[in-house]
């Protein structure tokens, strides 16, 4: 069976976790965060050492333990039950992040859409980084540097997904508005889904 997917796409900064936990908090909608799964992983698990020797440089986790990652979480939801995949429709942020990772789950996601949260504004994103270190302790947020690469990585290796899944699946929002503004922008879209 394939999953009913929705994907929530942009650059880092561009508020797809901002966006994605309002989302998940719809009935018959589940939110599946890539970045927060690898962060919920104990610092001795193997593929938690992984995520932070790649963050902390601003580079992808390779796609095989990334599947792999993505595959355990859903199958856990859907054994818990919070996620029901006959019910709802699996809010995706963060994943997949390169044509390779979308090859890779073609077979098991039915997608609708792809939101393409869009900031033209490099300079903002990079301040709501930086402002969000404050709050929350990112290692990748902390440095400049790694933010200017993560926001290259993106552009290099990220960007091509919207070309993999093509116009008539993506769907583009202006996330330099208000937060409440790229909501209701994401919400015309997503009820005609
Ligand atoms: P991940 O956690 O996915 O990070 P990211 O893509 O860099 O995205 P961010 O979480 O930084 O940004 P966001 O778009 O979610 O913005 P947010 O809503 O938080 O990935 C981290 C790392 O994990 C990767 O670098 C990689 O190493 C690894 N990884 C993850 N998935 C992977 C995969 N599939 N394959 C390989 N590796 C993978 O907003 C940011 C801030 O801005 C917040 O403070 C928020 O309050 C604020 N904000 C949001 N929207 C607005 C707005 N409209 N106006 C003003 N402020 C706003």
């Amino acid at each position: 069976m394939k999953y009913r997917t929705v994907l929530l796409f942009g650059a880092p900064g561009s508020g797809k976790g901002t966006q994605g936990r309002i989302l998940g908090q719809v009935p018959d909608f589940f939110y599946f965060s890539c970045g927060d799964a690898f962060r919920n992983l104990r610092i001795d698990d193997p593929i938690g050492k992984t995520f932070i020797e790649y963050s902390s440089r601003g580079l992808l986790v390779p796609d095989d333990t990334t599947i792999n990652l993505w595959s355990r979480n859903i199958q856990a939801s859907t054994m818990d039950g919070s996620f029901n995949p006959t019910r709802d429709t699996l809010i995706l942020d963060g994943i997949p992040r390169n044509p390779k990772q979308a090859e890779m789950l073609k077979d098991v996601l039915d997608v609708k859409g792809l939101l393409h949260l869009a900031c033209l504004d490099k300079a903002k994103m990079i301040e709501r980084l930086q402002r969000r270190a404050l709050r929350e302790n990112r290692l990748d947020d902390a440095n400049l540097e790694v933010i200017k690469k993560r926001l290259d990585t993106y552009d290099n290796e990220t960007k091509p997904v919207v070309d993999y899944y093509g116009p008539k699946l993506v769907h583009q929002i202006d996330s330099s508005e208000h937060p409440v503004k790229v909501l209701r922008q994401i919400l015309d879209v997503v009820v005609k889904l």
